[in-house]
């Protein structure tokens, strides 16, 4: 049997888990779920595993849900770990969020100033899951659902040997199920190629039925988005002309004045979306711990990680299938070994997310070629900022961390940028003893 270690196991997220490996069950025979958490996030993680031992049961699976805060105990002969933890927890994601706002400039959970300190915060915590790792289950994989995930997978490849990391986000899950959507069709009967980067990926291809619709698709895509980001409507003359598909999250780029706007009025009614989230926890928790229930509920689905367990679970289940199917998660954008790469814009050796080949080897891109001219300087800035970022992390150094805030597109003015950097190293410093 397949023993799973989840780190960041009280996370209301897991529910969705537990009911992607009962799915896959016969293909993924889960013998040993470890759920691994602090000592501050203790009650949520028995919660958790109250409702996870009722809907294995009622399911009739011989699935074990084991519970711990030691997670060296539990990463011993692990096959695969998934990590979905929140340093300083909702209450540190409150901060990122206002007090970015708070000086005129968005402050988002991936993006920005928000997204450099979760980044920071992050970083040595995955680092040292890894050395754990390769000491306790060196044949195990991790996958890294932990946000912000680009700048976690380059803190990994950069400042680490550790390669058996694959990077995985559900907003690409997500765009696909709404192309098929938008045109009537199975998920299965809608190829969809994506690539670029974590929180700003696109889908370069749209072939049904052997024919590419990529431009009807375009046409249809204006208003798609996910739960927690609003779903302002593209110029369609802009997407037509853009000629891929954008993701939710490039609209805090190309919207930026939009977005902030709608973030100030938020912050007035006291209702950041990690203030949203908060509310809705407590209640998921409330509802969790209903000795009836034994199944994920309806409210879960206000979270923006929807299908997270379709693409965890599928991962995993390509993995120890040896499957060779296509699925998108992040890797280096690295073919084979004549350094061959799958996006022309950016280095062999950098992360991207994009469509992969999923076997027990892990995760090969597809060949994608070139991301259009209009896209280039964007996805570059941001993977600058996703390195420095991740070096910041690792090294401590304050004047490494300015400069990330510095070419962020989001941050604007060198001002507002010193400011923000030391409301935040202050704020945050319990959960950055690099700095
Ligand atoms: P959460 O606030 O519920 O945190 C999950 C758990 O992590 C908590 O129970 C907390 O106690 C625990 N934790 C904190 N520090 C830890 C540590 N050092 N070791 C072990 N556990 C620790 O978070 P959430 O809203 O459920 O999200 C979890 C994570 O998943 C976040 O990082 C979030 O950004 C990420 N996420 C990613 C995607 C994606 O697309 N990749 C989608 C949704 C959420
Ligand atoms: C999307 C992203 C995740 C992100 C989540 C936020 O699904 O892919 O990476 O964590 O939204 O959702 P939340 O409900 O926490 O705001
Ligand atoms: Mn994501």
């Amino acid at each position: 049997g397949v023993k799973i270690v989840t780190i960041g196991g009280g996370s209301s997220y897991t529910p969705e888990l537990v009911e992607g490996f009962i799915k896959r069950f016969d293909s993924l025979p889960v013998k040993e779920l470890w759920l691994v958490d602090i000592l501050a996030g203790k009650e949520k993680l028995d919660i958790v595993a109250g409702l996870a031992r009722r809907m294995v049961k009622k399911a009739g699976i011989p699935m074990e849900i084991h519970t711990t805060l030691d997670r060296r105990e539990a990463l011993e002969g692990a096959d695969f770990v998934t990590t979905q933890l929140r340093v300083g927890g909702l209450s540190a994601r409150i901060k990122d969020e206002r007090i970015p706002l708070s000086h005129g400039i968005l402050g988002q959970e991936t993006n920005g100033a928000g997204g450099l300190f979760k980044g920071m915060r992050t970083i040595p915590v995955i680092i040292d899951i890894c050395k754990d790792m390769e000491e306790l289950c060196p044949k195990a994989w991790l996958i890294n659902f932990t946000n912000p995930v680009g700048m976690v997978m380059e803190g990994i490849v950069k400042h680490t040997n550790f390669r058996k990391i694959i990077g995985l986000c559900n907003v690409p899950i997500g765009m696909h199920k709404a192309i098929a959507d938008l045109m009537d069709r199975k998920m299965e009967e809608v190829e969809v190629t994506f690539g670029g980067l974590n929180h700003m990926v696109f889908a370069t291809k749209v072939v049904i039925d052997g024919v590419d619709v990529t431009k009807e698709v375009i046409k249809k895509w204006a208003d798609q988005t996910v739960k927690n980001i609003k779903g302002i409507v593209w110029e369609p003359d802009f997407l037509e002309a853009l000629g891929v598909l954008p993701c939710s999250y490039h609209r805090y780029y190309y919207m930026t004045k939009e977005y902030l706007a709608e973030a100030m009025e938020k912050l007035k009614e006291h209702k950041v979306r990690a203030e949203f989230v908060k509310e809705v926890e407590d209640k998921l928790f409330e509802i969790y711990k209903d000795p009836n229930l034994c199944e994920k509920p309806k409210l879960l689905e206000e979270r923006g990680g929807a299908y997270y367990s379709d693409a965890a679970c599928s991962l995993i289940d390509s993995i120890y299938n040896d499957r060779g199917d296509i699925q998108v998660v992040n890797t280096v954008n690295y073919i084979n070994s004549d350094n061959h790469k799958a996006i022309q814009n950016f280095e062999v050796n950098e992360v991207i997310e994009a469509s992969c080949k999923i076997t027990k080897d892990g995760a090969v891109p597809v060949e994608i070629g070139e991301l259009p001219k209009a896209v280039n300087g964007l996805i570059q800035q941001i993977k600058s900022f996703e390195i420095i970022g991740s070096d910041a992390a690792v090294s401590g150094d304050k004047k490494e961390a300015l400069l990330a805030l510095m070419i962020n597109p989001l941050v604007m003015s060198q001002e507002t940028a010193k400011i923000v950097l030391d409301e935040l190293l202050e704020a945050h410093k319990d959960y950055l003893p690099q700095f």
